[in-house]
């Protein structure tokens, strides 16, 4: 499961859940998960599909829940717009069973029933639990649908196998309620996801090393595949902490997880990364540090007095310092964006640095590095081992590089 998002510290009484329930034989199980759901003492607001309601009865779970269940957009008597009162009030939504439908509707973004609308007026966690025949699993099409929600940070409880509606056995089957509960209880108290309880620090983005008042040296790092490595992490559970020269806003749903510090020049972002590394597991060097920094005027240089002498100075190698001050165990990963015999300098480089990961991008490619949503990598280790991830998107990538270098499978 691919989780993270954000730790609750409230008494189960205020704590708002919504179930959600789409029209699967499985429903029949979502009245057990709402039974323990309100044994703990969670608040629960049920919201039926019109399917649903043709496996499962309203009633059944209007006497168990909090409140009446809900089954359409209008005609509430409590609220005319009762999707955006449920979903600016939940502290998490599940939806068991979430059919391949349902996954479909979510991933376009359509809002055509109640459950959808309020899945799109929410920004609390949002936990899927799919069920469904293997063959429907097993589509390319509901698997990218899942891949589409994950990315943006949809928790996916994966089905378990089993027996299955009319005597089929195979992967697809709802959890049983009591895991339901146990992984929602996880995602409440927080702690979820794989890089639960890590720490990691992530640098993005070109620096900029002013010439004078207007003027600055810069690179074509947009930051987009740091910020997607922090995005990712924090999605996973981890601790993050990202230093960034980009200007990039993150995405929506983890920007609160994330501690950012903004920082223009390559002196900032050593300062920056020096005091957040010190406590750190990985750190994740992303950035593209300028190996320069101008001497700068104080003064704007003028056209009249000629063709200015600019005068450089190395900056300090970040990476290089980072590796020789690393507190044990913390994992290094380094970056290198390369234009020929990429492969040759990256293994140089990664000698040279000392980091235990590097990865590698040829940006002269096409739909590769700078600026492109999408790239291609190859991560390298001290070990001799070589991983090639093909062109995919930066979060894809992402999710490569902190599988491989924190050594979980996700
Ligand atoms: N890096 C750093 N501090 C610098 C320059 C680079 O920490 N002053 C880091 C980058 O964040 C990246 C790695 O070092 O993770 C490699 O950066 P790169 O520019 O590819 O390597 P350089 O050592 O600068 O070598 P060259 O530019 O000659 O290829």
């Amino acid at each position: 499961m691919r989780a993270n998002l954000r730790t609750s510290t409230k008494e189960p009484s205020a704590t708002r859940i919504v179930l959600g329930v789409a029209g699967g034989i499985a429903a029949y199980k979502s009245v057990e998960l709402l039974r323990l759901l309100r044994d703990a003492g969670y608040f629960v607001s049920p919201i039926l599909t019109p399917d649903a309601t043709r496996f499962v009865g309203e009633v059944t779970f209007s006497a168990l829940a909090s409140e009446p269940t809900r089954t359409s957009l209008y005609g509430d008597p409590t609220t005319p717009i009762p999707h955006t009162y449920l979903g600016q009030n939940a502290d998490l939504i599940v939806v068991a069973p979430a059919t391949a439908h349902l996954i479909a509707r979510y991933a376009m973004g359509l809002a055509d029933d109640l459950l959808t609308a309020t899945l799109l007026a929410t920004t609390a966690p949002v936990l899927l639990c799919p069920a469904m025949h293997t063959e429907m699993w097993e589509q390319p099409s509901v698997r990218e649908n899942l891949a589409t929600l994950r990315r943006r940070g949809v928790l996916i409880l994966e089905p378990d196998e089993g027996p299955l509606a009319g005597g089929d056995s195979g992967r697809g089957r709802l959890p049983h309620p009591q895991k339901i509960f146990e992984t929602l209880q996880t995602v409440l108290g927080g702690g979820a996801g794989p890089l639960a309880g890590q720490s990691i620090v992530v640098s993005a983005g070109g620096t900029r090393e002013p010439i004078d008042p207007v003027r600055v040296i810069t690179n074509n790092s947009s930051g987009r595949q740091g910020h997607a490595v922090a995005e990712v992490a924090a999605r996973l559970g981890a601790d993050v902490t990202l230093i960034t020269a980009s200007d990039l806003p993150l995405a929506a749903d983890v920007a609160r997880h994330i501690d950012t510090v903004r920082v223009r020049t390559a002196a900032e972002m050593h300062r920056a990364i020096c005091d957040a590394a010190s406590s750190a597991d990985i750190v994740v060097m992303a950035a593209a540090v300028a190996d320069f920094s101008v001497v700068v005027s104080d003064h704007k240089l003028k056209k009249e007095d000629g063709v200015p002498r600019i005068e450089l100075t190395p900056t300090v190698d970040i990476l290089g310092e980072l590796v020789k001050n690393r507190r044990p165990g913390q994992v290094i990963v380094g970056f290198a964006a390369e234009t020929h015999n990429v492969l040759e300098n990256a293994r140089t480089k990664l000698k040279r640095k000392g980091c235990d990961f590097l990865v590698v991008n040829d940006v002269s490619a096409d739909g590769v590095g700078f600026d492109h949503p999408t790239n291609a990598v190859v991560i390298l280790n001290q070990r001799g081992d070589e991983t090639e991830v093909p062109l995919s998107s930066k979060e894809d990538i992402a999710y490569q590089i902190l599988s491989k270098v924190s050594g979980r499978d996700f």
